[in-house]
């Protein structure tokens, strides 16, 4: 898929002094001259600080690694996990839509993101809080149909579940990860039908981290 710069761009980028610390840390894990090689973390952060990748992020990361602007844009614009168009305020919502999540009706997910958030993927809803995507296998196809809101994935979505999920996010809370028909991580859907006596906790490692931090959607703002 061609993906290209947003028509609109903001005037400038920088990073906040916080972040430029921490870009300053990543690049020290390289030898000296090798600083293009931190172009990932250091891309991901301005991300992480603005919600999306912008030409003037380019430009900046560009002269921060030492790196021509079109080599930086170059691998923008090759990873997916960089959006090169604004994003929600409140989410981004990435529904997958490859074959196992397909034919367990992410259709359902992609036709409610267009008529609860936008009926194009890639723009912002009308209050600016939302956007959406359709995108490939988040690597959790036992669990389909998936989602991922920023940091986290809903799996076992229904069209109900999904409403619950954006009603959540509309309210200022973060809707809880995992799967939604409370599989502890991808056993069968009727439990455990061996290592039964293995004592589990109530959430798996990646849904009780979500939940103790409630980072699933929070923005690097300092
Ligand atoms: S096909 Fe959707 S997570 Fe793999």
């Amino acid at each position: 898929m061609l993906r290209r710069m947003h028509p609109e761009q903001p005037k400038g980028f920088k990073f906040t002094p916080k972040n430029m610390i921490w870009v300053k840390a990543q690049i020290k894990k390289y030898p000296k001259g090798r600083q293009a090689s931190a172009v990932i973390p250091v891309l991901w952060r301005a991300q992480e600080q603005e919600g999306w990748i912008s030409q003037p992020a380019i430009e900046c990361v560009a002269k921060i690694l030492k790196m021509a602007p079109i080599r930086v844009f170059e691998i923008a614009s090759f990873y997916f996990m960089f959006h090169l168009s604004p994003v929600g305020s409140v989410a981004h919502i990435q529904v997958c839509g490859t074959t196992p999540c397909m034919l367990r009706n992410s259709e359902e997910i992609i036709n409610l993101c267009k008529e609860h958030i936008s009926s194009k993927a890639h723009s912002l809803s009308d209050d600016g809080k939302f956007s959406w995507e359709e995108v490939e296998c988040l690597g959790a196809c036992a669990n389909a149909p998936v989602c991922q809101i920023g940091k986290d994935y809903y799996e076992d979505l229904s069209k109900d579940s999904f409403l619950e999920i954006l009603d959540e996010l509309v309210l200022g809370r973060v809707p809880k990860p995992g799967s939604k028909i409370k599989r502890f991580a991808s056993e069968p859907k009727g439990g455990l039908t061996s290592l039964k006596g293995k004592k589990e906790n109530k959430l798996n490692a990646s849904v009780a981290r979500a939940v103790k931090l409630k980072d699933t959607i929070k923005r690097i703002e300092e």
